[in-house]
């Protein structure tokens, strides 16, 4: 996830450098991205001033000192790296060839290497590690082919095939920012004498409030008077017609926010947690579109291991529970999962033949990193699993994917959760192809519930809500004591929901696989005790009936999240998520868990996103 900025003003309009205006825009988006951070700016007369950094906003707007560039249209960029390592020459803006064309981008341009390919075959040279980068020399090529600015700006986006939201600029048409949206946001504001684009309207609050929110597809260019936005139709790299494209006519979109001034950096959300628990389908699509290209690089490796082993903190150790269950039943690799503080007492069995994956959101957690680094000097191969690109996990294994969730704020993990399901998921599957113990018909089924998990987590937010606050407040606020029960990988989910509910909200949980629980805990159970059982198929379903049986017969308090109509005797709570594939379901079934663990912590009065004694990166065994 990165932020993005364009302005273009009247001469006269603003107080203030342009610089300036663009750096408080940027620092409104900095909880998009920090890693890197640049800027370019077109000076009144005509020139360029492009300045870049890796770093921090205020430290690199400091070093660089560019405040006081002033100019009437420029566009700004806070970068969360996701191809191509933060570095200086990472950072956006990125230009073609003669320096002319200037874009911003966030999202991932899925073929953007058939694209790099297509462009040096035509002599275009390359700076950057980025998949951004194809953008400016799309537009300078289809100029050199004769099209306008504008049309080669549209004919560029056409054969764009990912995740974006782009801001332009081409020394020809200064009075011009290009833009153009698809899953990224991207947001137009209308100022007075000033126009934005931005990845979100926290950006531009502080000069107006009249919105317009751009949907998937939608392309045009803002002037400081006016905005043109159309939509245009996907179209092939080789082709010679232009692509097809309607005008919108957006008026009756344009809205008046009404936020505070302390809710915008949270979109709204009154808590980080609240927003990234939302965020989950986008941060899941974003996933989903780097695995495809990611996984190649790992592959080989993971097909040929004799045994993998998981290793991982907190909620990355519950991940690595599903990820294990995952590479035994669909690749058939003997695998197991080791927390991150106790694989010191199993590292004299790891060596060569063995791979390691070690599942850490930071990249940084330091009981994970002790772990990879004894693995490799014992000759195991390592692959780090992170959200955050070039941290000292994946730049000390053999091989890093990312699960590029955007930078999660809030102590409690949620999206950095799912996202690692989901990735190891499908490194397991694919893997079991290769091995020829994953039948293709299995594979395609569980490739198209895979595809749908952003789908279906809008669907579970939009159902969950209200039914996981009334828990939350009726049950959960009022308890000392809970818990989370489930089989199989429904397990991992059970130990992530009660690690949510202890972390965020105090309540003691424990978490049990279901079947065991008769073998001590169930001496606990008196009247009212919640007990929340986890099935993801009919086949839980079934398992797990005599354990809600066994609990209500001692007068707990039963609850369970089950799939749509799955039937199962003596629950006094039932929350209801869509019937998919259960290994997809470990993902997504989580959701209702994330948002009790929210909102008992709000209905006891506590900050969910600051948890006492709690930090969000642990970097001391
Ligand atoms: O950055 P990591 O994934 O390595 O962090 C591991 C744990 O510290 C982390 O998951 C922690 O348990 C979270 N607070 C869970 O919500």
């Amino acid at each position: 996830m990165c932020g993005i900025i364009g302005m273009i003003v009247k001469p006269g309009a603003l107080r203030e450098p342009l610089g300036l205006a663009l750096y408080k825009c940027l620092k409104n988006l900095e909880y998009r991205g920090y890693d890197s951070v640049g800027y370019a700016v077109v000076r009144a007369d005509g020139s360029l001033v492009i300045r870049k950094s890796k770093g921090k906003i205020d430290d690199v707007f400091e070093k660089l000192g560019f405040l006081d560039v002033d100019g009437l249209v420029g566009i700004g960029h806070t970068r969360w790296a996701t191809h191509g390592r933060p570095t200086d020459i990472n950072a956006h803006p990125h230009t073609d060839c003669g320096g002319r064309v200037v874009v911003v981008h966030n999202g991932i341009i899925e073929n953007f290497i058939e694209l790099r390919e297509w462009l040096e075959s035509r002599d275009h040279i390359f700076r950057s590690e980025t998949d951004t980068e194809v953008i400016p020399h799309l537009i300078e090529e289809f100029k050199r082919l004769g099209l306008d600015s504008y049309s080669a700006f549209k004919r560029a986006i056409s054969v764009l095939r990912g995740a974006y939201a782009i801001a332009a600029v081409d020394l020809d048409t200064p009075d011009r920012i290009y833009f153009a949206r698809n899953t990224s946001p991207l947001v137009v504001g209308f100022g007075d004498g000033v126009t934005f684009v931005a990845s979100d309207i926290p950006a531009f609050l502080n000069y107006t409030r009249r919105v317009l929110v751009l949907r998937d597809r939608e392309v045009g260019y803002a002037t400081a008077s006016e905005v043109r936005v159309e939509v245009v139709e996907p179209s092939e790299l080789e082709s010679s017609d232009p692509p097809s494209s309607e005008v919108v006519n957006y008026v009756g979109r344009v809205r008046l926010v009404e936020w505070s001034a302390e809710t915008v950096s949270k979109g709204g959300y009154p808590h980080f947690m609240l927003k990234e628990i939302h965020e989950q389908p986008y941060a899941l699509a974003q996933t989903l579109a780097g695995m495809v290209e990611q996984v190649g690089k790992v592959i080989d490796l993971l097909a040929g291991a004799e045994r993998i082993v998981l290793v991982g903190a907190g909620s990355s150790y519950h991940a690595s529970l599903a990820g294990s269950l995952f590479f035994a039943n669909l690749a058939e690799i003997p695998s197991m999962t080791v927390v991150s503080s106790e694989a010191v007492w199993y590292v004299k069995a790891w060596g060569k033949g063995d791979v390691v994956i070690a599942v850490s959101q930071s990249g940084e957690t330091i009981d994970t990193l002790l772990a990879v680094r004894e693995a490799r000097k014992r000759g195991a191969k390592v692959i780090a699993l992170s959200n955050v690109i070039d941290s000292t996990i994946p730049r000390e294994s053999d091989v890093a994917i990312y699960t590029r969730a955007g930078p999660e704020i809030g102590v409690a993990a949620t999206k950095t959760f799912t996202t690692q399901v989901v990735s190891l998921l499908y490194m397991a599957a694919t893997v079991g192809v290769k091995r020829g113990v994953l039948p293709s018909r299995e594979f395609d089924l569980l490739l198209s519930d895979l595809r749908r998990a952003s789908e279906l987590a809008v669907e579970i937010l939009s159902r969950v809500g209200d039914p996981a606050k009334r828990l939350a407040e009726n049950v959960f606020a009022g308890s000392r004591s809970c818990y989370y029960l489930g089989r199989g990988v429904g397990l991992a989910v059970a130990m992530e929901g009660a690690l949510k509910v202890k972390e965020v909200a105090y309540v003691h949980a424990e978490a049990y696989p279901a079947g065991e629980s008769k073998h001590g805990p169930i001496a606990l159970i008196e009247k009212g005790f919640p007990t929340l059982f986890i099935a993801l198929s009919n086949e839980d379903a079934e398992l797990i009936s005599s354990n809600v049986e066994e609990m209500k017969a001692r007068e707990a308090l039963t609850i369970a999240v089950l799939p749509n109509n799955t039937k199962i005797r003596y629950l006094d709570n039932v929350i209801e998520i869509p019937r998919a594939h259960p290994y997809v379901l470990a993902a997504l079934a989580v959701i209702p868990l994330q948002l009790i663990a929210y909102f008992t912590a709000v209905a006891r009065g506590y900050d969910p996103d600051k948890p006492r004694n709690l930090a969000k990166t642990v970097t001391v065994v």
